[in-house]
């Protein structure tokens, strides 16, 4: 049977990793983070000093090799065996990431994991990312497209990691977050964008176990 899957899209700091990993843990799925291994894939290519070569990033992932690993909550990026899920969150994994994700080459190695990793699964998938609707799990038992304001995503970005919220820290990674939703939603191939059955959540000043709640009692009924 194919796996099910909650597919959750949507820009740079909208909730989707909290909130895809609640809704995964109330449904006993799997989380799944795509954009973890796009950042772990450019951690590979800053640390092996890469251009920007799809190909040979493509290459070097393989022979690290650069993976998911799963675990009973779900599924974390490695490389040469070793957890990434902190490493790849740095700042500099973050100014690179949209460049790498960019490389067709790197997106066709990426996209068949995630389906490897979601296929083999017994239960059932929640995962994040940006084209998951549209292009890697376009027939999605469940699409959600997570949006927020870009204040409200700015401030969650900087508690989230334990960084001042004055004005103007706020500003600044607002700008950051625009760059690289920008960047993600105007590339040629497979650019952040809401699919046209997904449904759209507003998170702007909702409660976290609400939208939880809300996407959780979608599945339900969706998966009995
Ligand atoms: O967690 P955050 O919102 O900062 O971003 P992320 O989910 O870790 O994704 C990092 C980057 O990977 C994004 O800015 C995209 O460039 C890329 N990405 C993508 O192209 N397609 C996906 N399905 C997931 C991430």
């Amino acid at each position: 049977m194919p796996a099910r899957v909650v597919a959750i899209d949507g820009p740079a700091g909208s909730g989707k990793s909290s909130t895809a990993r609640a809704v995964a843990d109330a449904l006993d799925f799997a989380h799944l983070d795509s954009g973890a291994l796009y950042r772990a894939f450019t951690l590979a290519a800053i640390d092996h000093d890469l251009p920007l070569d799809g190909e040979r990033i493509a290459a070097l992932a393989g022979a690290l090799p650069v993976r998911l690993d799963r675990t009973p909550a779900g599924y974390r990026p490695e490389i040469a065996g070793v957890d990434v899920s902190e490493a790849v969150r740095s700042p500099a994994v973050t100014a690179r990431v949209s460049a790498v994700a960019a490389l067709p080459a790197v997106r066709r190695v990426v996209n068949a994991m995630v389906r490897a990793a979601a296929a083999e699964h017994p239960r059932g998938v929640v995962i994040e990312g940006r084209d998951i609707g549209t292009v890697v799990f376009a027939d999605a038992g469940l699409k959600i497209f997570l949006t927020a304001s870009p204040e409200e995503r700015a401030r969650r970005r900087l508690l989230q990691e334990n960084r001042l919220q004055d004005a103007a820290s706020v500003a600044r990674e607002a700008e950051t977050l625009e760059v690289r939703d920008h960047a993600d939603a105007n590339r040629p191939i497979a650019p952040l964008a809401q699919a046209p059955d997904a449904i759209p959540l507003d998170t702007t000043g909702m409660g976290f176990d609400e939208q939880v709640r809300r996407i959780v009692e979608l599945a339900r009924k969706l998966f009995p």
